[in-house]
């Protein structure tokens, strides 16, 4: 029967200081699979629809929001719980999930704040682990000239500053980080994503890679 030959999607993890183009690459690259027959979606994380969703987009619009930087992070993580079996489902179908944002942005500004690595680090423990993380690394003179900041909380400098320094403490010791030059052009960070890609949902297919958690 046709499940038994089909091969799971690969889930893909887009990371990236703000402004360095992960929103639009996202959606090019769901756009660009398609047309070449993959079956393939985008998901972003925080998901703003969900309740968790909700408090949490209320806590990034609004600085008189008070939750504790212990509660913050918690929620962001049950953010990701709340889509587990949606992305089991999906990567079982043989959908391949582009997602903007996971458990290293969770990680990496919660730890910007001051907070602890290891405590940040365990509510992620049993997420589905990312088959591949691209980390779309822009120098800091290209971001300034992109279009500014908003107003929500940790788009400030020191913020992205202490963020870019664990991401690519990431890209250094995780074995699933692909660090791409995002200083390039847009096509040309679309394609080398695209490649990067492509490559991962062949080695699935190859080798019958099963999920892994973290
Ligand atoms: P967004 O701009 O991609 O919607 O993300 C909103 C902000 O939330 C962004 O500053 C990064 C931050 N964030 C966390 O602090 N923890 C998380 O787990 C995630 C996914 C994002």
């Amino acid at each position: 029967d046709k499940t038994s030959i089909m091969s799971r999607g690969a889930l893909v993890v887009v990371e990236g200081v703000d402004r360095c183009g992960k929103t639009s690459q996202t959606l090019k690259l769901v756009e660009s699979l398609n047309k070449r027959n993959i079956p393939a979606e985008r998901m972003a994380f925080p998901d703003r629809t969900t309740w968790t969703g909700h408090v949490i987009s209320k806590y990034l619009s609004d600085k008189d929001c008070k939750l504790s930087d212990e509660a913050i992070h918690l929620l962001f993580t049950a953010n990701r719980w709340e889509k587990v079996e949606k992305i089991k489902e999906s990567l079982n179908k043989g959908v391949t999930l582009v997602v903007d944002r996971y458990s290293y942005s969770g990680i990496a500004f919660s730890t910007a704040k001051g907070m602890n690595f290891h405590w940040c680090s365990q509510p992620e423990i049993g997420l589905p682990k990312p088959d591949l993380v691209v980390f779309l690394n822009i120098n800091p003179e290209n971001q300034k000239n992109r279009p500014g900041f908003g107003t929500e909380r940790y788009e400030t400098s020191t913020i992205q500053k202490k963020v870019t320094e664990i991401f690519h403490g990431f890209a250094k010791s995780e074995d699933n980080w692909q660090v791409i030059d995002a200083n390039q052009s847009f096509d040309k960070v679309h394609s080398d994503m695209l490649y990067k890609i492509e490559e991962q949902i062949k080695n699935i297919a190859n080798y019958n890679t099963p999920l892994q958690y973290f």
